[in-house]
């Protein structure tokens, strides 16, 4: 098997990053220079030598930022002192939506009052100069975390400060977050980010990239995740990524996690392989419980808890990290760090010894492995000039569909309910090829539910605020 057009990418990207640099606010940028710095930087703030040392324990993933450079500076060093392995850069959501003029007056604002206008780093505002000195003497990788369509200047940005993870995708940072953001745009804004993202990385020191599995957070059926994280890791592939993570959100099922988690990275690995990806180095991301957090700490700090121990029993390169305050707003450094101490006490105190099995995880795992391969396939088999539009025309057709997504081109005809496990079903699986067993063994599994509510809606909203 083989991708449509491995050809059929961006024609030219120099001229392509021209016009991209071209922007105030890239100008100072010079690629030359940018790879001589990232050739510079200790291989200890690469993603692929924090990994090759975690052991059996995740690496540890807050998330955080602030307006101000101080501010962001002191988080860099609370969180790393508490024991954080890889350094959260987190963009405000002007930045996010190239808003760039309102994240730089708002900076100012937050500078001249010392208050926060901003709910995270302007990165493209403060410039690279400036952040480069935030991370000089750091020995831990730094990950730009976001949610933008359209990050070619912020990559290009987070590249010339010496970052070298970046998470997002076509996908992942469109479908879920914006309602009229175009799906091609998008996925042709990410195949730049994917071009660059490779072309600065070097055997010793690849720049790695990220997917963002979670989605809608929001009964997403493990298939569907699984799915399209392996559709982002074949399209950044395919532009020369040679480090990439995919990554899954805790779905409020035991059963479901550790089957999703094992499907995941099977499946991932063999069409990576049967691609001719073989060189790519793939990895596997845990997301503690990204749905509606309790208000309540003490159960907050149990979520964050229990969710470490799955991330140990799946063995997982790396946990990315809630908060007790997460149902309250942003959290306060010490609160932030408070929370990686929380995630290195458990991991070191109830370490996994062994991968966890039961007939209830087996046969969620056939299912899901059985589900993932029929809509990756659909996909695969789709005629077209390049693989994104694949991708682009699946949502069109139904072959994808994430609930509870407010983009227009999602399909919305998808629904999916929790069975009497707790673990996410599909109750009608709308465009999306599965087989017509799995599709009634899925019925079948919903209907062993007893506690039923009267009412649709009210079932789902339970569904949904299942840890609240
Ligand atoms: N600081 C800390 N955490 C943040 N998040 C988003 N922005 C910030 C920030 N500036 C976290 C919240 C949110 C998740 C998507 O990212 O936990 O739920």
């Amino acid at each position: 098997m083989a991708l449509p057009s491995v050809q059929a990418c961006i024609a030219d990207i120099d001229a392509h990053r021209s016009q991209v640099l071209a922007h105030p606010l890239g100008q100072s940028i010079c690629p030359d220079e940018v790879r001589e710095h990232l050739a510079g930087v200790p291989r200890r703030r690469f993603p692929s030598v924090a990994y090759a040392g975690r052991g059996r324990r995740p690496c540890i993933q807050p998330r955080g930022g602030f307006p101000l450079y101080e501010a962001q500076y002191q988080l860099t060093q609370q969180l790393s002192a508490a024991g954080a392995d890889f350094i959260p850069l987190t963009i405000d959501s002007y930045t996010r939506h190239n808003q760039y003029d309102i994240a730089t007056q708002l900076l100012h604002r937050s500078e001249e009052e010392g208050k926060n206008y901003l709910n995270g780093y302007p990165l493209v505002s403060h410039g690279y100069e400036l952040t480069r000195q935030m991370y000089r003497g750091l020995d831990k990788p730094v990950s730009l975390r976001h949610g933008t369509p359209d990050a070619r200047l912020l990559a290009e940005i987070a590249l010339a400060s010496g970052i070298a993870e970046i998470e997002g995708g076509g996908i992942c940072y469109c479908v879920p977050y914006s309602e009229g953001f175009p799906l091609d745009r998008s996925l042709l804004c990410w195949q730049y980010v994917d071009r660059i993202c490779a072309l600065n990385s070097t055997p010793e020191r690849p720049i790695h990239r990220e997917s963002f599995g979670p989605l809608t957070a929001t009964l997403v059926p493990p298939a569907i995740v699984i799915a399209i994280e392996i559709i982002e890791a074949l399209l950044a592939a395919e532009q020369g990524v040679t480090s990439f993570a995919v990554s899954f959100g805790q779905t409020g099922s035991l059963a479901q996690d550790v089957a999703t988690a094992e499907v995941l990275r099977k499946l991932t690995r063999s069409y990576l392989d049967e691609l001719g990806f073989e060189a790519v180095q793939n990895y596997l991301v845990y997301h503690q419980w990204m749905g509606e957090f309790p208000a309540d700490r003490e159960r907050a700090a149990a979520i964050i808890a229990c969710s470490t121990m799955v991330a140990s029993m799946v063995d997982a390169d790396k946990i990315v990290v809630k908060t007790v305050d997460e149902a309250l707003g942003l959290p306060r450094a010490e609160v932030n760090a408070q929370a990686c101490d929380m995630v290195a006490y458990v991991l070191r105190t109830f370490q996994s010894a062994e991968s966890v099995t039961s007939p209830l995880i087996q046969r969620e795992t056939a299912l899901i492995e059985s589900e993932a391969r029929s809509i990756l396939d659909a996909v695969l088999a789709m005629p077209g000039a390049a693989f994104w539009e694949s991708a682009f025309r699946a949502f069109q057709l139904g072959y994808l569909d994430i609930p509870f997504s407010p983009h227009a081109d999602n399909p919305n005809q998808l629904l999916s309910m929790r069975d009497g496990n707790g673990s996410i079903r599909i109750a009608a699986p709308g465009g999306i090829s599965i087989s017509d067993e799995d599709a009634a063994l899925e019925r079948e599994l919903l209907e062993s539910r007893e506690d039923r509510a009267d009412k649709t809606y009210q079932q789902m909203l339970t569904d949904i605020r299942v840890m609240v």
